[in-house]
C-alpha cells in the first residue's frame, strides 16, 4: 500500500501572497502592505492585486475542484478581518470575505484548512511593538476567537502558525521580509517566546470554541540528509535538525519545535544566548505545550550531512552543476524521507508536509498551454521519498503542494512562479499547468500512479 486510504491531498496558499484587494471593505494595513510601499520589495513589487483572488475566488475554487483535489490551504489575513489587530473592532465585510470563501469550497466538497497566521501581521500593532508587547500572545488569541466563532461551524482543520523561523528570522534579523528590521538576541528571544506562547493560547482557544477542530503547526527546517545509509551518517543528519548552533539557533527546527510540543528550550540554547535568554515564566511551558493533532513541516530542500568522525555532523558539499529550482534551492527528493522520519522519532506526532513545491520559469506555449516537466518531475521525486516513508509505518497523515497560482513571492515579487495554474499578472488569465493535470492523476490513484 502506498499512502493510507484517507491520506489528504490538496493545495496551500497564503492571504497576502494572493488575495489583492489591500485596500477594500475596510481592511486594515499589514507590516507587509507598509514594507511594500514603503519601496522595500524586490523591484517595488507589491501584492496590492497579487492574484486577485479576492475577487476570483469562486473561479479559482471551480478550478480546484475540476482537478479534483479535496483539500485547500488559505490563511485568513489578520487585519482583514480585524483591521486594527484588536478583536473590538472587527471588520464584517472581511469576515463575509471568509464566509464566502469557505462556503465556495464546501459547496465543491473542497475540505478547508484554515492558517491562522502567514505573516500578514497588522500594522497598528507592530507600532504597540508587535511580537515584544507582553499583550502580544492575548492579542493573538484573541483574534483566534474571532475566526473561530465566525468560521468554526464550518471550518474544523486549523494551522496556527507558518514558518515562525521565517517571519521571525527574515522580518527581524535578516532583515528581508517585512517588517525590514534587525533586532537583538535578546528581543529576537523575547518575540520567539510570545509566539510560541501564542501558539499555545491559539490552540486552548479552538479546542475551548471548536471542539472538533484538528490542530497542527507548521514550521519549516533545512530538511538534511544523510550521504550514506550509515548508522554514523544517519545519526549525523539527525543532530542536524536537533542541535543549536549560534549561527542557527533561529532558524533550527528544534528551537521552534521543542517548546511547543515536548515544553522546553533545546538543551543548548541557554549557552548560546546567555543573558539573552528569553524570560521564562512559571506557566510558559505549560502554555506553549498544547496537545496537536498533527504536526506540519514546510519542506522544500534540505543539505547533505556526513558524520564528522567525532559523534558530531559536517555538511557535504553539492556537486558543481546540481539540480535546482529557479529561486536556487537544491533539490534533494531524500527530504521528504529523512524528515518525516526523524521528527516522528522526536516529537511521535502523526505528520504532514503543509506545503512543498518548486518554482519554475513556466510561461504560456505557442499551443497555449504551460509545459513544466521540471515541476511534475520534482513532486513525482519528492512523492515517491514521502511514500518510502509511508510504507515503513511513519504516520504521514497529509501533504499539500505549494502553490495553487502563481503568486506574489515575498522578497522575490512575481519573479518566482510556485503555481500548479499559471497566472498573467495584466489580464489575471488562468492557465492550467501540465503539472496540475498530472497532481489530479496522483490524487485519483492515491499515489499508485506515482
Ligand atoms: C514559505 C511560505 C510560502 C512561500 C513558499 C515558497 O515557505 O516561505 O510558507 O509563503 O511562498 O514557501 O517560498
Amino acid at each position: 500500500m502506498a499512502f493510507p486510504k484517507d491520506f489528504t491531498w490538496g493545495v496551500a496558499t497564503a492571504s497576502y501572497q494572493i488575495e489583492g484587494a489591500y485596500a477594500q471593505d475596510g481592511r486594515g494595513l499589514s507590516i507587509w502592505d507598509e514594507f511594500v510601499h514603503e519601496g522595500r520589495s524586490f523591484a517595488r513589487q507589491t501584492g496590492d492585486v497579487a492574484a486577485d483572488f479576492y475577487h476570483r475566488y469562486a473561479d479559482d475554487l471551480a478550478l480546484v475542484s475540476e482537478l479534483g483535489i479535496p483539500s485547500f490551504r488559505f490563511s485568513v489575513s489578520w487585519p482583514r478581518v480585524l483591521p486594527g489587530g484588536m478583536a473590538n473592532h472587527p471588520n464584517e465585510k472581511g469576515l463575509a470575505f471568509y464566509d464566502r470563501l469557505i462556503d465556495t469550497m464546501l459547496k465543491h466538497n473542497i475540505t478547508p484548512y484554515l492558517t491562522l497566521y502567514h505573516w500578514d501581521y497588522p500594522a497598528e500593532l507592530a507600532r504597540r511593538g508587535g511580537w515584544t508587547n507582553p499583550d502580544s500572545s492575548d492579542w493573538y488569541a484573541d483574534y483566534v476567537a474571532t475566526v473561530a466563532r465566525r468560521l468554526g461551524d464550518r471550518v474544523k482543520n486549523f494551522i496556527t502558525f507558518n514558518e515562525p523561523a521565517c517571519f521571525i528570522g527574515l522580518g527581524y534579523n535578516k532583515g528581508t521580509h517585512a517588517p525590514g528590521q534587525k533586532r537583538s538576541n535578546k528581543e529576537l528571544a523575547l518575540m520567539a517566546r510570545n509566539v510560541m506562547l501564542a501558539h499555545g493560547k491559539g490552540v486552548q482557544t479552538l479546542r475551548a470554541l471548536v471542539p472538533d477542530a484538528v490542530v497542527g503547526y507548521a514550521p519549516n527546517c533545512g530538511a538534511n540528509f544523510p550521504k550514506t545509509n550509515s548508522e554514523a551518517d544517519v545519526d549525523a543528519a539527525r543532530k542536524s535538525y536537533f542541535t543549536l548552533t549560534e549561527d542557527n539557533w533561529l532558524m533550527s527546527a528544534a528551537f521552534w519545535s521543542d517548546p511547543v510540543i515536548l515544553g522546553q528550550y533545546p538543551k543548548e540554547l541557554e549557552s548560546i544566548l546567555g543573558a539573552d535568554m528569553p524570560p521564562i515564566l512559571a506557566d510558559d511551558f505549560r502554555t506553549m505545550r498544547q496537545p496537536l493533532d498533527f504536526y506540519g513541516q514546510n519542506i522544500y530542500s534540505g543539505g547533505c550531512v556526513e558524520s564528522d568522525g567525532m559523534g558530531g555532523f559536517r555538511s557535504v558539499r553539492m556537486k558543481e552543476g546540481f539540480a535546482r529550482t529557479a529561486i536556487g534551492w537544491p533539490v534533494t527528493p531524500d527530504s521528504l524521507y529523512w524528515a518525516p522520519k526523524f521528527f516522528t522519532e522526536r516529537y511521535g506526532l502523526p505528520f504532514v508536509i503543509t506545503e512543498n513545491g518548486m518554482s519554475c520559469h513556466d510561461w504560456v506555449s505557442v499551443d497555449g498551454q504551460v509545459h513544466d516537466p521540471n515541476r511534475q518531475d520534482l513532486l513525482c521525486r519528492y512523492l515517491r521519498s514521502l511514500r518510502r516513508a509511508s510504507e515503513e509505518g511513519i504516520d504521514i497523515r497529509g501533504y499539500f503542494v505549494w502553490t495553487l497560482l502563481d503568486d506574489f513571492e515575498w522578497d522575490t515579487g512575481y519573479n518566482d512562479r510556485f503555481g500548479l495554474i499559471h497566472v498573467d499578472f495584466e489580464t489575471q488569465k488562468r492557465t492550467i499547468k501540465d503539472s496540475a493535470r498530472w497532481y489530479a492523476e496522483v490524487i485519483r490513484t492515491n499515489g499508485d500512479c506515482l
